[in-house]
Protein backbone atom coordinates (compact mmCIF):
# COMPACT_ATOMS: atom_id res chain seq x y z
CA UNK A 1 0.00 0.00 0.00
CA UNK A 2 1.22 3.42 -0.65
CA UNK A 3 0.84 5.83 2.17
CA UNK A 4 1.66 9.75 2.69
CA UNK A 5 2.29 10.95 5.92
CA UNK A 6 2.12 14.33 7.00
CA UNK A 7 2.97 15.58 10.17
CA UNK A 8 4.35 17.88 12.14
CA UNK A 9 6.08 15.72 14.49
CA UNK A 10 8.83 13.81 13.52
CA UNK A 11 11.86 11.97 14.99
CA UNK A 12 14.98 12.54 15.52
CA UNK A 13 13.11 15.38 17.39
CA UNK A 14 12.31 14.03 21.05
CA UNK A 15 8.23 13.81 22.14
CA UNK A 16 5.50 11.82 22.49
CA UNK A 17 3.67 12.14 19.37
CA UNK A 18 7.22 12.34 17.41
CA UNK A 19 7.64 8.78 19.09
CA UNK A 20 4.18 7.44 17.90
CA UNK A 21 4.59 8.03 14.34
CA UNK A 22 8.31 7.08 14.18
CA UNK A 23 7.28 3.47 15.70
CA UNK A 24 3.95 3.47 12.76
CA UNK A 25 6.51 4.24 10.14
CA UNK A 26 8.80 2.01 11.10
CA UNK A 27 5.67 -1.06 11.27
CA UNK A 28 3.43 0.06 8.75
CA UNK A 29 4.14 -0.23 4.85
CA UNK A 30 7.62 1.79 5.71
CA UNK A 31 8.91 0.76 2.18
CA UNK A 32 5.66 2.32 0.47
CA UNK A 33 5.69 5.33 2.25
CA UNK A 34 6.46 8.80 1.73
CA UNK A 35 6.74 11.55 5.00
CA UNK A 36 6.31 15.11 4.67
CA UNK A 37 7.98 16.75 8.38
CA UNK A 38 9.00 19.61 9.39
CA UNK A 39 13.02 20.86 8.42
CA UNK A 40 13.62 21.28 12.56
CA UNK A 41 17.54 22.30 12.68
CA UNK A 42 18.19 20.46 9.61
CA UNK A 43 20.88 19.65 11.49
CA UNK A 44 23.50 16.55 10.98
CA UNK A 45 21.50 13.84 13.59
CA UNK A 46 18.77 15.18 10.94
CA UNK A 47 20.06 14.63 8.23
CA UNK A 48 21.35 10.96 9.37
CA UNK A 49 18.19 9.87 10.64
CA UNK A 50 16.31 10.67 7.36
CA UNK A 51 18.49 8.46 5.49
CA UNK A 52 18.60 5.76 7.32
CA UNK A 53 14.70 4.71 6.91
CA UNK A 54 13.02 2.80 4.56
CA UNK A 55 10.78 5.41 3.66
CA UNK A 56 11.56 8.97 1.90
CA UNK A 57 11.08 11.59 3.80
CA UNK A 58 10.46 15.47 2.90
CA UNK A 59 11.29 18.36 5.07
CA UNK A 60 8.85 21.23 4.50
CA UNK A 61 10.37 24.57 5.49
CA UNK A 62 9.41 25.40 8.79
CA UNK A 63 6.46 23.57 10.87
CA UNK A 64 4.27 21.20 8.67
CA UNK A 65 0.63 23.38 9.50
CA UNK A 66 -2.27 23.63 7.27
CA UNK A 67 -1.43 26.28 5.39
CA UNK A 68 -1.72 27.32 1.78
CA UNK A 69 2.00 26.06 0.67
CA UNK A 70 1.50 23.00 2.79
CA UNK A 71 -1.74 21.94 1.19
CA UNK A 72 -0.07 22.49 -2.71
CA UNK A 73 2.90 20.82 -1.15
CA UNK A 74 0.53 17.44 0.22
CA UNK A 75 -1.59 17.53 -2.89
CA UNK A 76 0.88 16.90 -5.20
CA UNK A 77 3.14 14.99 -3.49
CA UNK A 78 0.28 12.34 -3.00
CA UNK A 79 0.08 12.70 -6.75
CA UNK A 80 4.28 12.09 -7.73
CA UNK A 81 3.78 8.95 -5.09
CA UNK A 82 0.24 7.48 -6.41
CA UNK A 83 -1.08 7.67 -2.26
CA UNK A 84 -4.09 5.50 -1.95
CA UNK A 85 -4.01 7.12 1.91
CA UNK A 86 -3.23 9.68 3.73
CA UNK A 87 -2.35 9.91 7.03
CA UNK A 88 -1.84 13.17 9.31
CA UNK A 89 0.28 12.36 12.32
CA UNK A 90 -1.79 14.89 14.84
CA UNK A 91 -5.23 15.71 14.40
CA UNK A 92 -5.45 19.04 15.01
CA UNK A 93 -4.84 20.94 12.88
CA UNK A 94 -3.44 18.93 10.25
CA UNK A 95 -7.75 17.63 9.94
CA UNK A 96 -8.07 20.78 8.21
CA UNK A 97 -6.53 19.61 5.09
CA UNK A 98 -8.54 16.48 4.86
CA UNK A 99 -11.34 18.00 2.87
CA UNK A 100 -9.46 18.55 0.08
CA UNK A 101 -7.21 16.07 -0.29
CA UNK A 102 -10.41 13.96 0.02
CA UNK A 103 -12.55 15.82 -2.93
CA UNK A 104 -9.22 16.54 -5.33
CA UNK A 105 -7.69 13.44 -4.72
CA UNK A 106 -10.39 10.79 -3.67
CA UNK A 107 -8.30 9.16 -1.65
CA UNK A 108 -9.19 8.48 2.20
CA UNK A 109 -7.59 10.43 5.20
CA UNK A 110 -6.68 8.84 8.81
CA UNK A 111 -5.54 10.84 11.23
CA UNK A 112 -3.86 10.45 14.57
CA UNK A 113 -5.19 12.18 17.89
CA UNK A 114 -3.01 12.61 21.20
CA UNK A 115 -4.10 14.91 24.34
CA UNK A 116 -4.49 18.40 22.82
CA UNK A 117 -7.27 17.62 20.76
CA UNK A 118 -9.26 16.28 23.75
CA UNK A 119 -7.77 19.07 26.11
CA UNK A 120 -9.81 21.20 23.18
CA UNK A 121 -12.89 19.67 23.28
CA UNK A 122 -13.51 19.73 27.38
CA UNK A 123 -12.89 23.23 26.92
CA UNK A 124 -16.06 24.29 24.89
CA UNK A 125 -13.44 24.22 22.08
CA UNK A 126 -15.62 21.62 20.45
CA UNK A 127 -15.81 23.19 17.08
CA UNK A 128 -12.54 23.32 16.27
CA UNK A 129 -12.64 19.30 16.72
CA UNK A 130 -15.06 19.32 14.65
CA UNK A 131 -13.87 21.24 11.65
CA UNK A 132 -10.31 19.36 11.82
CA UNK A 133 -12.40 15.59 11.78
CA UNK A 134 -15.13 16.21 9.14
CA UNK A 135 -13.22 15.32 5.96
CA UNK A 136 -11.73 12.08 7.61
CA UNK A 137 -12.14 8.40 7.27
CA UNK A 138 -10.95 7.58 10.07
CA UNK A 139 -10.05 9.20 13.61
CA UNK A 140 -7.64 7.21 16.06
CA UNK A 141 -7.94 7.85 19.78
CA UNK A 142 -5.58 6.84 22.59
CA UNK A 143 -7.34 6.70 25.77
CA UNK A 144 -10.81 6.46 27.25
CA UNK A 145 -10.36 10.11 28.76
CA UNK A 146 -9.84 11.20 25.57
CA UNK A 147 -11.87 9.34 23.45
CA UNK A 148 -14.99 10.23 25.90
CA UNK A 149 -14.16 13.99 25.47
CA UNK A 150 -13.94 13.41 21.25
CA UNK A 151 -16.95 11.68 20.78
CA UNK A 152 -19.52 14.19 21.04
CA UNK A 153 -17.57 16.19 18.70
CA UNK A 154 -15.89 14.18 16.28
CA UNK A 155 -17.48 14.07 12.29
CA UNK A 156 -14.62 11.54 10.83
CA UNK A 157 -16.34 7.90 9.58
CA UNK A 158 -15.05 6.32 12.19
CA UNK A 159 -13.50 5.92 15.84
CA UNK A 160 -10.84 3.68 16.20
CA UNK A 161 -8.70 2.81 19.54
CA UNK A 162 -4.64 3.38 18.27
CA UNK A 163 -2.97 3.75 21.52
CA UNK A 164 1.10 4.58 21.58
CA UNK A 165 2.76 1.71 22.71
CA UNK A 166 6.78 0.70 23.77
CA UNK A 167 9.22 -1.82 21.49
CA UNK A 168 9.19 -4.59 23.93
CA UNK A 169 12.11 -6.28 22.15
CA UNK A 170 14.53 -2.68 23.28
CA UNK A 171 12.32 -1.78 26.86
CA UNK A 172 12.93 -4.62 28.58
CA UNK A 173 14.32 -6.00 32.09
CA UNK A 174 17.97 -7.04 30.84
CA UNK A 175 18.61 -3.67 29.58
CA UNK A 176 21.69 -2.65 32.30
CA UNK A 177 22.01 1.39 32.98
CA UNK A 178 24.38 0.75 34.92
CA UNK A 179 27.05 2.90 32.14
CA UNK A 180 24.79 5.69 32.30
CA UNK A 181 24.12 6.09 36.14
CA UNK A 182 27.88 6.36 36.10
CA UNK A 183 27.83 8.76 33.87
CA UNK A 184 25.48 11.06 35.91
CA UNK A 185 27.40 10.66 38.86
CA UNK A 186 25.13 8.14 40.20
CA UNK A 187 27.00 5.65 42.91
CA UNK A 188 26.31 2.13 41.86
CA UNK A 189 24.58 1.80 45.38
CA UNK A 190 22.05 4.88 45.02
CA UNK A 191 18.21 4.10 45.13
CA UNK A 192 18.04 5.98 41.63
CA UNK A 193 14.21 8.02 41.19
CA UNK A 194 14.35 9.07 37.28
CA UNK A 195 12.54 11.08 35.15
CA UNK A 196 12.80 11.19 31.28
CA UNK A 197 10.30 13.96 29.03
CA UNK A 198 10.46 16.89 27.84
CA UNK A 199 10.82 19.92 30.49
CA UNK A 200 8.19 21.67 30.21
CA UNK A 201 5.63 22.31 33.58
CA UNK A 202 2.70 19.69 33.09
CA UNK A 203 4.93 16.90 33.81
CA UNK A 204 6.01 18.18 37.11
CA UNK A 205 9.61 17.89 37.48
CA UNK A 206 9.61 21.16 39.37
CA UNK A 207 7.35 19.12 42.35
CA UNK A 208 10.05 16.55 42.22
CA UNK A 209 12.44 18.82 43.46
CA UNK A 210 10.34 20.65 45.39
CA UNK A 211 9.26 17.41 47.65
CA UNK A 212 13.27 16.15 47.13
CA UNK A 213 14.30 17.52 50.81
CA UNK A 214 11.74 15.65 52.21
CA UNK A 215 12.20 12.51 50.02
CA UNK A 216 15.68 12.72 51.32
CA UNK A 217 15.61 12.82 55.05
CA UNK A 218 13.77 9.65 54.45
CA UNK A 219 16.33 8.17 52.02
CA UNK A 220 19.78 10.14 52.20
CA UNK A 221 21.54 7.95 49.72
CA UNK A 222 18.20 8.72 47.29
CA UNK A 223 19.25 10.39 44.22
CA UNK A 224 16.82 11.88 41.13
CA UNK A 225 18.14 12.16 37.37
CA UNK A 226 15.67 14.75 35.75
CA UNK A 227 16.47 13.35 31.99
CA UNK A 228 15.63 15.56 29.20
CA UNK A 229 15.58 18.58 27.89
CA UNK A 230 13.01 22.01 27.64
CA UNK A 231 12.31 24.88 27.81
CA UNK A 232 12.08 24.65 31.69
CA UNK A 233 16.26 23.56 31.57
CA UNK A 234 17.46 26.82 33.30
CA UNK A 235 14.93 27.09 35.13
CA UNK A 236 15.29 23.25 36.94
CA UNK A 237 18.83 23.52 36.89
CA UNK A 238 18.42 26.87 39.31
CA UNK A 239 16.01 24.69 41.50
CA UNK A 240 18.35 21.61 41.80
CA UNK A 241 21.36 24.11 42.50
CA UNK A 242 19.24 25.77 45.48
CA UNK A 243 19.07 22.15 47.12
CA UNK A 244 22.59 22.56 47.48
CA UNK A 245 25.74 20.39 45.65
CA UNK A 246 25.06 17.20 48.17
CA UNK A 247 21.51 16.89 47.23
CA UNK A 248 21.97 14.30 45.04
CA UNK A 249 20.21 15.16 41.64
CA UNK A 250 21.01 15.34 38.48
CA UNK A 251 19.95 16.77 35.37
CA UNK A 252 22.09 15.13 32.24
CA UNK A 253 19.97 17.05 29.50
CA UNK A 254 18.47 15.16 26.40
CA UNK A 255 19.26 11.26 25.76
CA UNK A 256 19.37 9.72 22.24
CA UNK A 257 16.87 7.37 21.11
CA UNK A 258 19.03 4.40 21.26
CA UNK A 259 19.94 5.19 25.01
CA UNK A 260 16.67 5.60 26.11
CA UNK A 261 15.41 2.20 27.64
CA UNK A 262 19.17 2.20 29.62
CA UNK A 263 17.76 5.66 30.53
CA UNK A 264 15.05 3.79 32.22
CA UNK A 265 16.25 1.25 33.63
CA UNK A 266 18.97 3.66 34.96
CA UNK A 267 16.15 4.47 37.83
CA UNK A 268 14.90 2.17 40.45
CA UNK A 269 11.42 4.27 40.25
CA UNK A 270 10.12 6.32 37.63
CA UNK A 271 8.32 9.46 38.44
CA UNK A 272 6.51 12.06 36.36
CA UNK A 273 3.95 13.58 38.90
CA UNK A 274 1.72 15.44 35.40
CA UNK A 275 -1.05 17.74 36.17
CA UNK A 276 -3.20 19.47 34.14
CA UNK A 277 -2.66 23.20 33.57
CA UNK A 278 -3.94 26.29 31.35
CA UNK A 279 -7.75 25.19 31.59
CA UNK A 280 -7.54 22.05 30.80
CA UNK A 281 -5.73 22.55 27.54
CA UNK A 282 -2.45 21.47 28.74
CA UNK A 283 -2.93 17.91 29.35
CA UNK A 284 -2.23 14.52 29.49
CA UNK A 285 -3.28 11.91 26.55
CA UNK A 286 -1.57 9.27 28.24
CA UNK A 287 2.22 9.20 28.93
CA UNK A 288 4.09 6.86 26.73
CA UNK A 289 7.18 6.80 29.42
CA UNK A 290 4.98 5.69 32.09
CA UNK A 291 4.71 2.13 29.58
CA UNK A 292 8.54 2.44 28.79
CA UNK A 293 9.38 2.76 32.57
CA UNK A 294 7.33 -0.55 33.41
CA UNK A 295 8.78 -2.30 30.18
CA UNK A 296 12.03 -1.90 31.90
CA UNK A 297 10.49 -3.43 35.00
CA UNK A 298 10.09 -0.52 37.05
CA UNK A 299 7.33 0.88 39.49
CA UNK A 300 5.84 4.19 37.89
CA UNK A 301 3.87 7.20 39.96
CA UNK A 302 2.41 9.18 37.52
CA UNK A 303 0.12 12.09 37.92
CA UNK A 304 -2.87 12.19 37.67
CA UNK A 305 -4.07 13.95 34.23
CA UNK A 306 -6.12 13.42 30.98
CA UNK A 307 -4.94 9.64 30.28
CA UNK A 308 -2.17 9.06 32.46
CA UNK A 309 -3.86 7.15 35.17
CA UNK A 310 -4.73 4.82 32.44
CA UNK A 311 -1.09 3.81 31.91
CA UNK A 312 -0.79 2.81 35.23
CA UNK A 313 -2.10 0.08 37.46
CA UNK A 314 -2.24 2.01 40.37
CA UNK A 315 -1.24 -0.16 43.39
CA UNK A 316 -0.02 -3.05 41.06
CA UNK A 317 2.36 -1.70 38.83
CA UNK A 318 2.92 2.14 40.40
CA UNK A 319 0.81 5.23 42.04
CA UNK A 320 -1.46 7.67 40.60
CA UNK A 321 -1.08 10.95 42.48
CA UNK A 322 -2.46 14.34 41.87
CA UNK A 323 0.19 16.20 40.50
CA UNK A 324 -0.56 18.97 42.77
CA UNK A 325 -0.24 17.08 46.25
CA UNK A 326 3.31 16.94 47.46
CA UNK A 327 2.31 14.97 50.50
CA UNK A 328 0.67 12.16 48.02
CA UNK A 329 4.42 12.57 46.00
CA UNK A 330 6.83 12.24 48.84
CA UNK A 331 4.12 9.24 50.40
CA UNK A 332 4.27 7.68 46.76
CA UNK A 333 7.92 7.95 46.14
CA UNK A 334 8.94 6.78 50.20
CA UNK A 335 6.28 3.71 49.09
CA UNK A 336 9.17 2.52 46.18
CA UNK A 337 12.31 3.28 47.59
CA UNK A 338 11.71 1.87 50.81
CA UNK A 339 10.37 -1.32 49.44
CA UNK A 340 13.16 -3.21 47.06
CA UNK A 341 11.18 -6.33 46.92
CA UNK A 342 8.07 -4.42 46.37
CA UNK A 343 9.45 -2.71 43.46
CA UNK A 344 10.31 -6.25 42.04
CA UNK A 345 7.03 -7.47 42.15
CA UNK A 346 5.65 -4.07 40.47
CA UNK A 347 8.19 -3.98 37.93
CA UNK A 348 7.39 -7.79 36.81
CA UNK A 349 3.89 -6.91 37.05
CA UNK A 350 4.46 -3.86 35.28
CA UNK A 351 6.31 -5.73 32.19
CA UNK A 352 3.76 -8.28 31.83
CA UNK A 353 0.76 -5.80 31.80
CA UNK A 354 3.03 -4.07 28.77
CA UNK A 355 3.63 -6.93 27.03
CA UNK A 356 0.26 -8.14 26.96
CA UNK A 357 -1.70 -4.96 26.06
CA UNK A 358 0.76 -2.28 24.87
CA UNK A 359 3.48 -3.96 22.61
CA UNK A 360 3.91 -2.06 19.39
CA UNK A 361 3.90 -5.16 17.30
CA UNK A 362 0.08 -6.04 17.92
CA UNK A 363 -0.46 -1.78 18.27
CA UNK A 364 1.32 -1.63 14.21
CA UNK A 365 -0.83 -4.58 13.06
CA UNK A 366 -4.36 -2.84 14.12
CA UNK A 367 -3.31 0.58 12.34
CA UNK A 368 -2.38 -1.39 9.16
CA UNK A 369 -5.65 -3.55 9.40
CA UNK A 370 -7.48 0.10 9.45
CA UNK A 371 -5.73 1.24 6.79
CA UNK A 372 -7.04 -1.50 4.72
CA UNK A 373 -10.65 -0.83 5.65
CA UNK A 374 -10.83 2.63 4.82
CA UNK A 375 -9.06 1.84 1.21
CA UNK A 376 -10.86 -0.62 0.45
CA UNK A 377 -14.33 0.76 1.78
CA UNK A 378 -13.16 4.14 -0.21
CA UNK A 379 -12.75 2.24 -3.52
CA UNK A 380 -15.81 0.53 -2.97
CA UNK A 381 -18.00 3.82 -2.60
CA UNK A 382 -16.28 4.95 -5.55
CA UNK A 383 -17.51 2.30 -7.87
CA UNK A 384 -21.12 1.77 -6.53
CA UNK A 385 -23.50 2.18 -8.35
CA UNK A 386 -25.70 5.98 -7.91
CA UNK A 387 -28.44 4.89 -5.01
CA UNK A 388 -32.13 4.69 -6.69
CA UNK A 389 -33.23 8.65 -6.98
CA UNK A 390 -30.09 9.90 -6.20
N1 LIG B 1 15.41 10.43 22.76
C1 LIG B 1 14.82 11.03 23.77
N2 LIG B 1 15.55 11.84 24.57
N3 LIG B 1 13.52 10.83 23.99
C2 LIG B 1 12.96 11.46 25.04
C3 LIG B 1 13.65 12.32 25.91
C4 LIG B 1 15.04 12.51 25.64
O1 LIG B 1 15.76 13.20 26.34
N4 LIG B 1 12.77 12.80 26.82
C5 LIG B 1 11.58 12.23 26.54
N5 LIG B 1 11.71 11.42 25.48
C6 LIG B 1 10.72 10.53 24.90
C7 LIG B 1 10.13 9.62 25.95
O2 LIG B 1 10.98 8.54 26.21
C8 LIG B 1 8.83 9.23 25.28
O3 LIG B 1 9.03 8.21 24.35
C9 LIG B 1 8.44 10.53 24.59
O4 LIG B 1 9.63 11.27 24.39
C10 LIG B 1 7.50 11.34 25.47
O5 LIG B 1 6.27 10.82 25.33
P1 LIG B 1 5.05 11.10 26.33
O6 LIG B 1 5.46 10.71 27.70
O7 LIG B 1 3.87 10.35 25.78
O8 LIG B 1 4.81 12.68 26.35
P2 LIG B 1 4.47 13.86 25.28
O9 LIG B 1 3.87 14.97 26.06
O10 LIG B 1 5.70 14.23 24.52
O11 LIG B 1 3.39 13.23 24.28
C11 LIG B 1 2.02 13.59 24.00
O12 LIG B 1 1.56 12.67 23.00
C12 LIG B 1 1.64 11.31 23.43
C13 LIG B 1 1.30 10.43 22.24
O13 LIG B 1 -0.04 10.55 21.87
C14 LIG B 1 1.14 13.47 25.26
O14 LIG B 1 -0.20 13.83 24.97
C15 LIG B 1 1.16 12.06 25.78
O15 LIG B 1 0.33 11.93 26.91
C16 LIG B 1 0.79 11.06 24.67
O16 LIG B 1 1.05 9.76 25.15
Amino acid sequence: MRVLWVTNDLPPRAGGIEQFVGNLLDRVHPSSTLVIGPAGAGDDEQRAHDAAQPYRTVRAPGAVQPTPAIRRLVLDAAREHRAQVVVLGASWPLGELAPRIERELRIPVVAISHGLEAGLASVGLGHLVRRATRGLAALTTISDWAEDRLLPHVRADRVVRIPPGVDVDRFRPDVDGTALRRAWGVPDDAPLVGCVSRLVPRKGQDRLLAVWPEVRARHPMAHLALVGEGPLADDLAGAAAALGSDAGVVLPGRVAWDDLPAAHAAADVFAMPCRTRLLGTDVEGLGIVYLEAQAVGRPAIAGRSGGAPEAVQDGVTGTVVDGRDDGALVAALDRWLADPDGRARAGAAGRAWVEQAWAWAAIADRFATLLDEVVAEHAGRRVSPPRPGG
